[in-house]
């Protein structure tokens, strides 16, 4: 048996997902912010997210007034404009102009969709709850868009064109090879 040892928690669970969060101020022009926390919190029936920010952050501001945000979940091929938004805020820079990427308009939010993102899900905030250092924002999904080139015929994500990208330990990794699907234990 392995011996264990004690280690400080910090940041205990992962790996996660690095993703891109747009906003807008109250003129409608649109923030990004890097998130490494980020969960389903209800799956199917209503799909429902959750996104932990920190108080400080410009874009903590800018969703709490607007009630809304999209999750873009950029390739493992974006992992430089990724760590560039999660580097500055918007306070002082406009990461759309900076890191050159491209606003598109959304569905039924105001915060734009990232074209170079191949996963974009719109949300409404649904509420907020105070934690600790970082506040879960509850968001309802009200949209989901991919690249139609990520798509099989049947239309399933194909998992390996999507590389997805994930944070670990304070490093990003993108995933390795498939080992199964949910259930295949049961069709042995
Ligand atoms: C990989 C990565 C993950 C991050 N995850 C989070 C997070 O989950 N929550 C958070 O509040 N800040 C997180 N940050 C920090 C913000 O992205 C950073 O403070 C950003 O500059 C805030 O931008 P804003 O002020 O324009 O909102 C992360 C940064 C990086 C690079």
């Amino acid at each position: 048996m392995p011996r264990k040892v004690s280690i400080p928690p910090k940041r205990p669970v992962y790996p996660s997902p690095a993703v891109l969060i747009t906003s807008v101020d109250a003129q409608g022009k649109p923030n990004i912010i890097t998130l490494g926390e980020v969960f389903n919190l209800s799956i199917v029936q209503p799909v429902i997210v959750g996104i932990a920010i920190a108080k400080p952050r410009y874009s903590y501001e800018l969703i709490r007034e607007s009630g809304e945000f999209v999750v873009n979940i950029p390739h493992a091929g974006m992992v430089q404009k990724v760590d560039q938004c999660g580097c500055v805020s918007g306070r002082d820079v406009d990461k759309f102009a900076a890191f050159e990427l491209t606003a598109l308009p959304a569905e039924h939010v105001k915060p734009p969709l990232i074209a170079e993102c191949p996963i974009n899900i719109e949300c409404r905030v649904l509420g907020i709850e105070e934690i600790g250092d970082h506040d879960l924002f509850k968001g309802e999904v009200v949209a989901q868009h991919v690249d139609e080139s990520l798509l099989d015929t049947h239309g399933r994500i194909q998992i390996a064109d999507l590389n997805p990208l994930n944070f670990i330990l304070g490093e990003y990794w993108s995933i390795g090879q498939r080992l199964g699907h949910h259930g295949y234990t049961r069709h042995r």
